[in-house]
């Protein structure tokens, strides 16, 4: 039998033994949650942003090892990126990042891709949601200005 450990980079294995940032985020500004009907695994993405700034990211993956490298990766990858540079984020830039992956297991990376985008869309569509709650609610009335009642 040939090695198959051999088609994977050293840097694909260092992040699969210890992976980065493995955990949640207490109160995230941004959850992504993806999984691959075909092979089942599922990966969790939590990010924390400040400013427009990605300050932290953790995930929760339960996959294959590839799923946890490009997972593992990805969090180091965003951390100090605004949210418009972590979009831009591609699995292959994930892959590239771990010295690449077999062509086999090129769809992990995917899922690690999918699996930030969710994050930073949950993000953004809770931006949206503050913001209007912000227009919806005008300050009270100032004591001072309410009509006179005598
Ligand atoms: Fe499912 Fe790798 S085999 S993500």
């Amino acid at each position: 039998m040939s090695n198959v450990w051999a088609q994977y980079s050293e840097k694909v294995m260092e992040h699969f033994k210890n992976p980065r940032n493995v955990g949640e985020i207490e109160n995230p500004d941004g959850i992504g949650h993806v999984g691959n009907p075909v092979c089942g695994d599922i990966m969790e993405l939590y990010i924390k942003v400040n400013n427009g700034t990605i300050v932290d990211a953790k995930f929760k993956t339960f996959g294959c090892g590839a799923a946890i490298a490009t997972s593992s990766m990805v969090t180091e990858m965003v951390k100090g990126k605004s949210v418009e540079e972590a979009l831009e984020i591609s699995n292959r830039a994930v892959a590239e990042a771990l010295g690449g992956l077999p062509p086999i297991k090129m769809h992990c990376s995917v899922l690690a891709e999918e699996a930030l985008k969710s994050a930073l869309e949950d993000y953004l569509a809770r931006s949206k949601r503050k913001d209007k709650k912000r227009v919806k609610s005008p300050k009270s009335i100032e004591p001072s200005l309410k009509p006179s009642t005598s």
